[in-house]
């Protein structure tokens, strides 16, 4: 089944919205197969930005992102990479929709709480950055046939 790489960064979490943030991904349906709480290397973190490498922003989200730990997620799950985005809104949380997660708790381009997948090849090469295979529990909650058909 489809997987996604989800993580709360440094913000979400000094903000202590680490709870409320799993909540809406269990509630959802999706199911949780990976999930570590860790400080992030500058190596890890130029990584995973790669693709901003030579934007403005660089070295700021950098330094943001590795200054305090932040918790690495993969939930599963049917459309899991696109629905997440949903649920997590847009890049700025000013113009993110209310009822999604940076539109509720986020007032900051530069503090938006939440990183999610952008697509389902970023989410298998964004899991294998941050994730070694004997991380990931492929399991099926008991309550499966009560939420997938
Ligand atoms: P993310 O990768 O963190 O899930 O966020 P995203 O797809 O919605 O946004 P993306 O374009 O990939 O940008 C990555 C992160 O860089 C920071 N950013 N700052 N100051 C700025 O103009 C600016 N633009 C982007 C944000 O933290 C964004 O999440
Ligand atoms: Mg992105």
């Amino acid at each position: 089944m489809e997987r996604t790489f989800i993580a709360i960064k440094p913000d979400g979490v000094q903000r202590g919205l680490v709870g409320d943030i799993v909540r809406r991904f269990e509630t959802k349906g999706f199911i949780l197969v990976g999930m570590k709480f860790m400080q992030v290397s500058r190596e890890l973190a130029e990584s995973h930005y790669a693709v901003h490498k030579d934007r403005p922003f660089f070295a700021g989200l950098v330094d943001f992102i590795t200054a305090s730990p932040v918790v690495a997620m993969v939930w599963e799950g049917d459309g899991v990479v696109t629905t997440a985005r949903k649920m997590i809104g847009a890049t700025n949380p000013l113009a993110a929709e209310l009822g999604t997660i940076r539109g509720d708790y986020g007032a900051n381009i530069g503090r938006n709480l939440i990183h999610g997948s952008d697509a389902i090849e970023t989410a298998e090469q964004e899991i294998a950055l941050w994730f070694t295979p004997d991380e990931l529990i492929t399991w099926q909650p008991t309550i499966m046939p009560w939420v997938y058909e």
